[in-house]
């Protein structure tokens, strides 16, 4: 009957530490910065590069990199479900190949739908968060996310590694 309960004495040891962050909204890419904007247009028009035969949902996803070069990925689909992979880790496979070393400084992701309305963010799945934040970790550089629909609100958030707190990293295996 008490398991749920804590005792006076564990209360007086225990501290309670809080997660939080901010992240800017903006209502559609009319307000974002013309970089920005031109990196989420970038995004939006991949899309229809995905292979999403399965899903139907197809996700496009452009990066800006530390030299100046746009980067972009898409998802690609298997006709065995689980070999498919996300837009977010394609493009981070890109980039790692054709620019090496190069840091990666904003990252738009957006989507396309027969079934469904692309008029809100969607946020990168549990394992390209993981991957997101292993290369912010090996370039030594923050990945600022860009997240929208083709249309309507946009999310920025300021880091990956913000979308993944307890986070599993390299430096356990040390
Ligand atoms: N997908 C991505 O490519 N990125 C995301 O952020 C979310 C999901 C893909 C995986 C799969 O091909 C399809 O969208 C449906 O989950």
């Amino acid at each position: 009957m008490s398991g749920a309960f804590l005792s006076l004495t564990q209360l007086m040891k225990m501290t309670e530490n809080k997660f939080e962050f901010s992240y800017e909204v903006y209502n559609d890419i009319s307000e974002l910065p013309e970089a920005d904007a031109s990196l989420l247009t970038e995004a939006r028009r991949v899309t229809g590069q995905a292979y999403a035969p399965y899903s139907h949902f197809h996700v496009g996803a452009a990066a800006l990199l530390a030299n100046g070069q746009v980067v972009t990925g898409t998802n690609q689909e298997n006709a065995s479900y689980p070999v498919g992979i996300c837009a977010e880790r394609v493009l981070l496979g890109n980039a790692a190949t054709l620019y090496p070393g190069v840091a990666i400084r904003t990252l738009a992701i957006s989507y396309n739908s027969e079934s469904v309305n692309s008029d809100h963010p969607i946020s990168p799945c549990g394992m390209c968060r993981q991957a997101l934040l292993e290369y912010e970790l090996r370039l030594k550089q923050p990945i600022r996310l860009i997240l929208a629909g083709m249309k309507g609100e946009i999310q920025v958030v300021q880091t990956a590694r913000l979308l993944l707190p307890f986070a599993f990293t390299s430096s356990e295996l040390k």
